[in-house]
């Protein structure tokens, strides 16, 4: 589903240069769980900002269904990051000038997902809360209505930035039974974490270190699971 190939990230600030992601190959196949972990600096939001169609890479390719997805039209690209991909970023990124429920929305493609909407604030403990401002929210409020945006419309693929990290035990283990019951569904998971429980989950685990896999541990298929 998902192939990078020797993808390699360089930032460069002046004369300045680091090598945030180095070589870095792996695959990902539909319905799989993969966890990606590693110590802060590692270089795990800019794989998944790369994954994501968001942040090209300075060399190396990702194929999306054997299609590299940084060759095609921008239209194309546009398409893979809204209609394939749903996206929780480490600093959630909600729309200031939108409520909470304008927000999500903003990510429903058709009356049925929008009609989940009520369901997920309820599951959420923000009912009542639709009509919020952003800077209205506590940090785990925004969490969870980033989290919302991200699955509402069942997306083929959930990149999750630390989704949990701002969340107290309750929401925090609403949100791992919502990613558990998408990945049921079929649903393929790409999940940034530095919680070892959230990893339990996952047949694909990836640590990542100064930009470098450390290890790949490819557990049990997910589908004989
Ligand atoms: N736009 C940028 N310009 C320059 N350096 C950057 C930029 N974005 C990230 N970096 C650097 O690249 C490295 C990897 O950053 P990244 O955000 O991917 O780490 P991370 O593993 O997600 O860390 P954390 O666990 O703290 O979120 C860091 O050293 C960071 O300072
Ligand atoms: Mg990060």
């Amino acid at each position: 589903m998902i192939e990078l190939r020797d993808i390699t990230k360089i930032y460069t600030r002046g004369s300045v240069t680091f090598t945030a992601l180095k070589d870095i190959s792996f695959n990902i196949n539909k319905g799989d769980y993969c966890t990606v972990v590693g110590s802060s600096g590692a270089g795990k939001s800019t794989l998944l900002n790369i994954i994501a169609g968001l942040v090209h890479p300075d060399s190396g390719n990702i194929y999306y269904n054997r299609s590299d997805i940084y060759q095609q039209k921008a239209g194309d690209l546009n398409n893979y990051r809204r209609k394939r991909l749903g996206f929780v970023f480490q600093q959630f990124y909600l729309m200031p000038y939108l409520t909470v429920a304008e927000n999500i929305r903003l990510a429903c493609h058709n009356k049925q997902h929008a009609g989940k909407l009520d369901f997920y604030l309820g599951k959420f403990s923000l009912s009542g809360m639709g009509n919020k401002y952003p800077s209205e929210l506590s940090v785990g409020e925004k969490q969870r209505t980033a989290f919302i945006r991200a699955i509402i419309s069942e997306p083929e693929m959930l990149l999750a930035d630390e989704p949990a990290g701002n969340l107290d035990p309750g929401n925090r283990s609403v949100l791992m039974n919502l990613i558990g019951e998408y990945h049921k569904n079929g649903g393929t998971v790409i999940l940034v974490t530095h919680d070892p429980s959230m990893s339990e989950h996952s047949n694909i685990s990836i640590t990542l270190e100064k930009g470098m896999i450390q290890n790949n541990t490819m557990r049990v298929p997910s589908t004989q699971k």
